[in-house]
């Protein structure tokens, strides 16, 4: 039993433990009230026998002097005789009775209503009981002088009731002590299982805030909390994605109210601070990354952690034995958590599978992809790594994991193996193409049911999403519901939704940025520009989707077409180098490097360039001065997710003047409709354009820009997280209303089995 209540007590089994000590308690009840009788009789028999004990000593010590003088017939001698043994605390009379049967010599006290006829007159010892003027007496009757008379003692045994009724208080202030052990030990029991209890409530509601799981009898009202919690969530209403300003606080509200404790972790290959060792100390890089720029501020309102590739030759040097760093620098809010990487593994996982693969296969730019077994199998690994890492910052068991683009498309499957609460957004921030042109790809089929591990998959555009839908359809065995677009493979369903990508609004880049004039006096003077000249800018990394090659291609054409802005005019190209180990990255950089040079002898003269091509990585600042300065901006992707450039450009532009040329094939160009789009491919087409742009009327420009920019302010990258994130709490209410219909069935189908 011992062992019973032991375990209740570790188990907080209540119940049990009560039902135990109850039982325990009765128990010992009922030995100590069926003992008390017993005791009492045994003390009573103990007491009789001792007075008997004791009377046959004082008969034995004076029969012969009793004996001698009854023979002399000495009355006064006898009477003093039996007056002594009266004295005996315990001899309450003491008598003689004769042969025939007369009382003689009674002592003192000897009751009036006793008589020889009393007491059983044998040849041997005997004792009678016998009752009178209250008293319980026993009688002992003593042959004498042959059995000729009989001296009775009548001895009171008061005492040994006495002594009956002594054992008893005994017994009951035993019982009554154990009664007030037991009062005092319960209430010992019922505090500290009110203060677990207690700690436990507030666990269970810290834990099912997150939508955590509590570790199954971890309390007794863990499963009531966890239910009514669940309900009032259910009914509150949530925040609304449209009517919504959207901007780091309304993130981090988001994240504060729908999806309060929610654990937040973002998985992508480039990270967001690079640090390098440079002759000056370590150089902190923000990397010219599309992602990076859009996520970053996303991190900074919601806090959490980032894992990322640790790429900066410092890197290892500024992390704490976990590899973690606190970002940004300056005010850290979130945490950068670096994967390290070989470089026999980055060329086969990063630049071969992803970038000479992928990247060329989703990027309609006729750069033909290139597939190797061995850069698959390094890039399966990759993912691997990078899920072990997921595993190991989970602080819960149902974080919301943003997986970032085309080097993770293994990742959200084995996600969803090892962690099955995580809600999983995965993110594909390049185009998707269509199912005929992925076909191509040997392991299409891996690829697409790792993605259907996501609970969530967005794309840039619906487009995109439709060409996924198309894919699957051809290759994989699933379910789409192309009604709420979904797709169901092995029981599990992913949501396949369009999130345009955005910028932060106002941009970090324009904090410090003087007015326009300003700027494009700085930038002019840089250049040795003079007043008049019109200029264009293009802020890329150098890569062969971006279609650099092309717009010089315009320009030159514009300029043949145009002569009269020749010495008016010059464009000028920020060029990031990127990937420069790829020939297909290093063909696209000479080919831009000597159409610029061809352009310039062309159109060129003493002192004049058309073309700058800037080959070096420019930081926010320098890129924003530059768009504030210029007449216009070309974005001529040949093929583009969505191209944050353009949406920068429009950003930088609080003077409401400027043009932007947009290619048709960037994503941007289905939400910036009021830019001048263009074909990257038709350089006539693309040169017309410019000098279209050059003669619109500032009243023009000005409508178009407000236009867009109102787009951009709005759909804003805290709205492409914000409804992300909302969709993921969606999902996950969903899930908790599954589970308590799941678990009110339960229930429902115990009760109907308890009744029968
Ligand atoms: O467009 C995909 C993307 O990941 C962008 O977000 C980013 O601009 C670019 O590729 C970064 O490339 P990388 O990390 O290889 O330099």
């Amino acid at each position: 039993m011992l062992k019973k209540l032991r375990q209740a007590w570790a188990s907080q089994d209540v119940k049990t433990f009560a039902g135990y000590g109850a039982v325990a308690l009765v128990f010992v009840t009922l030995i100590i009230l069926a003992a008390s009788p017993f005791a009492t009789s045994f003390m009573q028999q103990w007491s009789r026998a001792d007075v008997e004990t004791r009377s046959k000593l004082v008969l034995n010590v004076t029969r012969d002097n009793l004996e001698t003088l009854l023979s002399q017939d000495n009355s006064s001698a006898v009477k003093a005789l039996l007056e002594r043994i009266a004295e005996d605390e315990k001899v309450l009379a003491v008598g003689y009775c004769d042969e025939r049967g007369n009382l003689r010599y009674p002592t003192k006290l000897m009751p009036a209503i006793f008589s020889c006829e009393k007491v059983a007159r044998s040849d041997t010892d005997s004792f009678s009981s016998f009752h009178a003027d209250g008293h319980d007496l026993l009688i002992g009757a003593f042959p004498v002088l042959s059995g000729r008379g009989h001296l009775v003692i009548l001895n009171d045994l008061g005492f040994a009731k006495q002594r009956g009724a002594e054992i008893r208080r005994y017994f009951l202030a035993i019982l009554a002590i154990i009664l007030l052990a037991t009062i005092i030990v319960a209430t010992f029991v019922a505090v500290s299982f009110i203060r677990r209890w207690t700690l436990q409530i507030r666990h269970t509601l810290v834990s099912a805030r997150s939508g955590q799981t509590v570790p199954a009898g971890s309390g007794p009202f863990e499963h009531e909390v966890r239910q009514l919690i669940r309900q009032l969530d259910l009914n509150r209403p949530g925040m609304e994605e449209d009517r919504t300003v959207w901007d780091a606080s309304a993130v981090r509200r988001l994240m504060e109210t729908d999806l309060a404790g929610t654990e937040v972790i973002v998985v992508s290959n480039r990270e967001p601070y690079i640090h390098n060792r440079t002759a000056a100390g370590v150089d902190i890089q923000l990397p010219a990354s599309g992602l990076v720029s859009a996520l970053e501020p996303v991190m900074r309102a919601c806090g959490g952690t980032w894992i990322a590739h640790g790429s900066g030759n410092a890197d290892r040097d500024v992390v704490d034995a976990n590899d973690h760093i606190a970002v940004p620098p300056d005010t850290p809010t979130y945490t950068l958590r670096r994967v390290w990487l070989s470089d026999e593994e980055q060329d086969e996982y990063y630049y071969g599978l992803a970038n000479e693969g992928l990247w060329a296969l989703c990027h309609i730019a006729f750069v033909r992809p290139t597939f190797r077994e061995s850069d698959w199998q390094t890039y399966k690994r990759i993912n691997e790594r990078f899920a072990d890492a997921i595993i190991k910052e989970a602080k819960t068991t149902t974080p919301i994991v943003l997986v970032q683009d085309y080097h993770f498309a293994l990742l959200p499957r084995m996600i969803r193996n090892r962690l099955p609460g995580a809600t999983v957004i995965t993110f594909w921030h390049i185009p998707w193409p269509n199912a005929e042109t992925f076909s191509i790809c040997p392991w299409k089929e891996e690829i697409v049911q790792g993605m259907l591990g996501s609970s969530i998959l967005g794309f840039h555009t619906q487009f995109h999403c439709n060409n996924f839908l198309e894919t699957v359809d051809r290759f994989v065995e699933s379910r789409i519901d192309r009604e709420h677009a979904s797709v169901t493979l092995g029981g599990h369903e992913t949501l396949v939704r369009p999130y345009p990508i955005s910028i932060e609004w106002p941009p970090a880049a324009m904090a410090h940025q003087k007015p326009v004039p300003e700027c494009r006096a700085a930038v002019f003077a840089r250049l040795g520009l003079s007043p008049e000249c019109k200029l264009a800018v293009g802020v890329e990394r150098f890569d062969y989707t971006k279609g650099i090659v092309d717009r010089m291609r315009a320009v030159d054409s514009f300029l043949t077409e145009h002569p009269e802005w020749k010495g008016r005019f010059v464009f000028y190209q920020a060029a990031a180098p990127t990937r420069s180990k790829l020939t297909s990255y290093r063909a696209v950089q000479e080919e831009a490097l000597a159409e610029a040079a061809a352009v310039n002898a062309k159109h060129g003269s003493e002192g004049y360039n058309p073309i700058v091509l800037a080959v070096r990585h420019h930081e926010p600042h320098e890129v924003f001065e530059l768009f504030r300065a210029a007449d216009l901006c070309i974005v001529s992707s040949l093929h583009d997710g969505m191209n944050l450039v353009a949406k920068e450009f429009v950003a930088a532009r609080d003077d409401g003047q400027g043009v932007l040329v947009l290619s048709s094939f960037a994503g941007a160009s289905r939400e910036l409709s009021e830019a001048l789009i263009v074909n990257p491919y038709d350089a006539n087409g693309m040169g017309a354009t410019i000098e279209r742009a050059l003669s619109m009327p500032p009243a023009d420009q000005g409508e178009r820009m407000h236009l867009m920019r109102d787009l951009v302010r709005a759909r804003n990258v805290y709205r492409w997280a914000g409804q992300m994130l909302l969709d993921a709490n969606r999902l996950r209410k969903k899930q908790r209303i599954l589970d308590l219909t799941e678990q009110e069935q339960k229930a429902h189908r115990w009760n109907m089995f308890s009744l029968t």
